[in-house]
């Protein structure tokens, strides 16, 4: 099943005095499938928390539609359904841990031994069970976070839309929020996230969305989009002659000697060409191909470099 699929989905706000138009969101096609983690990641002002607000029915959209689960946001049904963080969230700082999740536990209209169970599987999973009956007031923004989830959780619910649940937390802060939200696909849930910490949405994506001025602009997995680029190619160099290592030096400097082999180093596919060529016409042997896969940062700043706005 889809867990979230929109279409056509567009949002302007109108600002300021002039009441003056700004595109937030424009014409997105979205999809998510059940049980993925899927990165939503862009710039500031993409429109990530734009999308997650119209997801949730915190806001709603200038057109298009949405679907949760197969059916339309504007069932209110599917509320039960959602857990949702949201961006740099603010608590009630004299509720403790405990209390607060309660407070969250009763808006869903569960019943007191339900949320008392529940809370005791939460607090565990997000690590938090030591401060349970410390007030939020006195915790950390890590801890903080991890409590956020913990709210989101509180229904068990299918999908979860958190909105940067790693910004601002130290290494040590964001390895637990990876770790937690591995642990809920591992449970089954469908996790979408925003995110501008590239490095984090690569070790935990299933599959990306790119958007830019509150465009969709890349969309898949990553191995689809960080195309496998060849960087390294090694040949034997028996057979290869002085004046061949010469012409192969003119394409690139960064040629090894290991034993009988040849590692040679090229930056691009058309340089990778050129060498297979002269090694070709000089009766070398090749003996492989080693493609080194891009980083999505190095991906996202070729993407700038060739002119495409983030
Ligand atoms: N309530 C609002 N009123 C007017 N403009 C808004 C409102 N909310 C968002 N915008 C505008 O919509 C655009 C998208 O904002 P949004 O908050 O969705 O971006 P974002 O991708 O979440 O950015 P960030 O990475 O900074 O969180 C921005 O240009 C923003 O200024
Ligand atoms: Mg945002």
């Amino acid at each position: 099943m889809i867990a979230v699929k929109t279409q056509g989905l567009s949002k302007e706000f109108r600002t300021g005095f002039t009441m003056k138009k700004v595109s937030a969101l424009h014409n997105l096609n979205l999809e998510v499938e059940e049980g993925e983690i899927f990165g939503y990641i862009g710039p500031n002002g993409a429109g990530k928390t734009t999308t997650l607000k119209i997801l949730t029915g915190l806001i709603y959209p200038t057109s298009g539609n949405a679907w949760i689960l197969g059916r339309d946001i504007r069932d209110v049904a599917i509320k039960k359904d959602i857990g949702f963080l949201p961006e740099g969230p603010y608590f009630y700082d004299y509720l403790t841990a405990k209390e607060f999740l309660y407070f969250y536990g009763q808006l869903f209209g569960m019943r007191k031994r339900e949320i008392e169970e529940k809370m005791d599987e939460l607090l565990n999973l997000v690590g938090l069970r030591h401060v349970k009956d410390i007030q939020l007031r006195r915790f950390s923004k890590g801890m903080l976070q991890r409590i956020g989830i913990a709210q989101a959780l509180i229904n068990d619910p299918k999908l979860l839309l958190l909105d940067e649940p790693m910004s601002g937390l130290d290494p040590i802060g964001r390895a637990k929020i990876k770790e937690i939200i591995l642990q809920l696909k591992e449970d089954g849930k469908t996790i979408l996230f925003s995110s501008h910490i590239l490095s984090d949405v690569e070790m935990l994506c299933d599959r990306v969305g790119i958007l830019t001025n509150g465009k969709l602009t890349d969309v898949g997995s990553l191995d689809s989009l960080l195309i496998p680029e060849v960087k390294s190619i090694e040949i034997v160099t028996s057979h290869m002659e002085e004046n061949t290592i010469e012409e192969i030096k003119t394409i690139t400097e960064k040629i090894t000697l290991r034993d009988e082999k040849m590692l040679i180093m090229v930056d691009s596919e058309e340089n990778k060409e050129r060498v297979l060529r002269i090694i070709n016409r000089n009766n070398g042997r090749l003996i492989s191909l080693t493609p080194g896969r891009k980083t999505l940062e190095e991906y996202l700043v070729e993407k700038l470099n060739r002119g495409v706005a983030l």
